[in-house]
């Protein structure tokens, strides 16, 4: 069993954008810039919007966070958005997700200019996704990719079994799997709450990929041996420590860990490819507007 390194990961990603980000500031005086909207009080949005602007300071990218109380009108927030889109300085933006009940989240999501989509939300993008073409991809399933990519597990013809069709990893994983591409071209099948045989479809996966959003979801006997386990829950379970909890996985890895060949652990694995991610593609935005993406 080798465990996936998913901090080192990220960390050799930020290190390369840190450079470029260097180079690009001599060869254009600007920087790149991110901007983070947060609404409401929820903690662990919280937790993830102060890590994306930590990593922004870490690479040298400008960034602020715009922060609004949980009963902002969704007009007021649609206007903050739209003042981020027509800001040059600003090459991405992200909404955290979730938002307060009486806010559209799709309207608020088709709201932020596709060409400044970080998060890869936008219907433009998911449909340039879906299509195989060159776009910005959700943060997390191409973060997912990468760890695959960094280890060299081989994908091509593969069985990815998917457990969870949510928008943000579920369907984008999927589909990014499923493109004629390296370290893709697999053979994918979605699961979700109303399989009526989860365990025969996730015992027959080569790579594994949970994102339930359920502590310890996956045992060791629904999956095979050799098996690759991608872990995508951030779960809080509540326990004696003096936080008050501790963050679990979907798969419970003392019982996966010894019949996987490889594993992400949490937190460690798929958490720091996310923020990465973010950051890369506000660069490859920043890159487009300049006109600068020669790769
Ligand atoms: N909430 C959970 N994951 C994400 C994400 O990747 N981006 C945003 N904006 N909100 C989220």
């Amino acid at each position: 069993m080798q465990l996936i390194d998913g901090k080192k990961v990220s960390q050799d990603i930020l290190n390369l954008i840190q450079s470029e980000v260097t180079e690009l500031k001599n060869k254009t005086g600007r920087v790149p810039g991110l901007a983070a909207i947060l609404v409401g009080d929820n903690p662990a949005s919280q937790v993830y919007v102060n890590s994306k602007i930590k990593a922004c300071g870490k690479v040298a990218i400008n960034s602020e966070v715009v922060k609004l109380p949980g009963t902002v009108s969704e007009d007021e927030l649609l206007r903050v958005i739209e003042s981020f889109n027509q800001n040059d300085n600003f090459d991405g933006i992200l909404v955290q997700l979730p938002l307060p009940k009486h806010i559209s989240e799709s309207r608020v999501i088709e709201a932020v200019s596709p060409l400044k989509d970080v998060d890869g939300f936008h219907p433009v993008n998911v449909g340039k996704l879906v299509l195989g073409l060159d776009t910005l991809f959700p943060c997390t399933p191409a973060g997912i990719q990468e760890l695959l990519k960094a280890y060299k597990i081989e994908t091509v013809g593969q069985h990815v079994v998917v457990i969870g069709r949510s928008n943000i990893v579920g369907k984008p994983i999927a589909n990014i799997m499923l493109q004629k591409k390296s370290f893709a071209n697999s053979v994918v099948t979605v699961c979700h709450s109303a399989a009526k045989d989860l365990m025969s479809i996730t015992r027959s996966a080569d790579i594994l990929i949970a994102a339930i959003g359920v502590a310890d979801f996956v045992t060791a006997d629904m999956v095979k041996d050799g098996v690759v386990v991608i872990d995508v829950g951030i779960n809080r379970v509540a326990d004696s420590s003096p936080k008050g909890y501790k963050i679990k996985g979907d798969v419970n890895f003392d019982e996966v860990a010894p019949k996987s060949s490889y594993i992400t652990p949490v937190p460690g694995g798929v958490g720091p490819m996310t923020i990465a991610m973010l950051i890369s593609n506000t660069l490859k935005s920043f890159k487009t507007k300049m006109r600068l993406n020669y790769e």
